[in-house]
């Protein structure tokens, strides 16, 4: 592709990416079963971008449309120093939304810290509403502490705050009614994810699986759900929510019913690597090119290359074609 006249990023397929997800480390406190299944492959500390070569590749997107920037991981809030990160990227002005997609661990102590550099919107994962599941999905036993960082988030006014929940048949299927009703009580977006297998041999991994419709079907034999109407940038989730409930209710359903052709983010790992899309393993290198102190344009580029390789639709399926190599604890989600 050439250099792009109107300075954005939009595709053959005539997607405009304004959304950069980037990931500040893969290191994590939890384990995940479906993030990060086996022993995960770490990079060596000083193979990680430094905060310097992030913020150079976020002004970069931001010169070619980037209008919104997530940081994710492994977990984010286990890079040091993360929070002076965050005032960093909210003192760019063109920059109208810096978010973060965590686990919750560390939220309690980090949530007011976070809330005074700038940050406006968090999401949480949260799978289960029992200790003792949660200690079988992630192997550790910290649902207290998520908790407790979800109510202080919450208190601090961080809105919207959204709960993702990784729905996974036999494992945690039995609670969507209990998390759904969360939203009946406090002001959040529960969102359930179908579970999709990154970085597992997808054969073994269809039993896990539980499409979005018929969770939602599950969820209308209990409680009416009314269909909001999808603003315009507001991602992948349909949404709906109970009557009279401050909060609402998400399906994220990148199997059954995935979204490609709203598609407008790009993410780019902890390594350097910039990926047009989380369910493929096409990705450019930018880190290299980032410390050996390239110009602008060279990097600009590099985000049009990747553009470029940006498919019109994913082909992860549970038939183990295309099976996606990376782990998810590397990308970020
Ligand atoms: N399938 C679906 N969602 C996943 N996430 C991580 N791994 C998977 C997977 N295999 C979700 C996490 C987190 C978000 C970034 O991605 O729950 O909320």
């Amino acid at each position: 592709m050439n250099k792009l006249d109107q300075d954005s990023l939009t595709d053959a397929f005539n997607r405009r990416v304004t959304y950069l997800r980037l990931s500040v480390t893969d290191r994590c406190n939890l384990h995940c079963c479906y993030c990060a299944p086996s022993r995960p492959n770490l990079v060596p500390l000083d193979g990680l971008m430094s905060f310097e070569e992030m913020f150079r590749a976020v002004k970069v997107g931001v010169g070619l449309g980037i209008t919104k920037v997530r940081l994710t991981g492994g977990e984010p809030l286990c890079r040091r120093d993360i929070t002076s990160f965050v005032a960093e990227l909210c003192r760019i002005p063109q920059l109208k939304d810096v978010g973060l997609t965590t686990n919750g661990v560390l939220l309690e102590q980090m949530a007011a810290g976070l809330r005074q550099a700038g940050m406006k919107r968090i999401n949480i994962s949260l799978d289960t509403l029992d200790a003792e599941k949660f200690e079988r999905i992630t192997g550790r036993n910290y649902w207290d502490k998520v908790w407790n960082g979800i109510m202080a988030a919450h208190e601090l006014g961080f809105a919207p705050i959204k709960i993702n929940t990784v729905v996974m048949k036999g494992v945690n299927d039995d609670e969507i009614v209990d998390l759904a009703r969360l939203t009946l009580k406090y002001p959040f977006h529960v969102r359930f994810i179908e579970y999709m297998p990154i970085g597992t041999d997808p054969r073994g991994a269809q039993g896990f699986f539980i499409s979005g419709n018929s969770l939602r079907k599950r969820l209308v034999e209990v409680e009416e759900l009314i269909p909001l109407d999808s603003e315009e940038n507001d991602g992948p989730a349909r949404r709906f929510k109970f009557a009279g409930a401050p909060g609402e209710i998400g399906f994220i359903s990148s199997m059954s019913d995935h979204f490609c052709d709203r598609c407008n983010r790009m993410r780019l790992t902890a390594r350097g690597f910039l990926r047009p899309c989380l369910l493929a393993d096409d990705q450019v290198d930018l880190g290299t090119r980032l410390r050996r102190g390239d110009c602008d344009e060279t990097l600009e580029k590099l985000f049009c290359r990747a553009l470029s390789m940006k498919k019109g639709e994913h082909g992860l399926n549970f038939h183990g074609a295309d099976a996606l190599k990376t782990k998810m604890v590397s990308i970020g989600g």
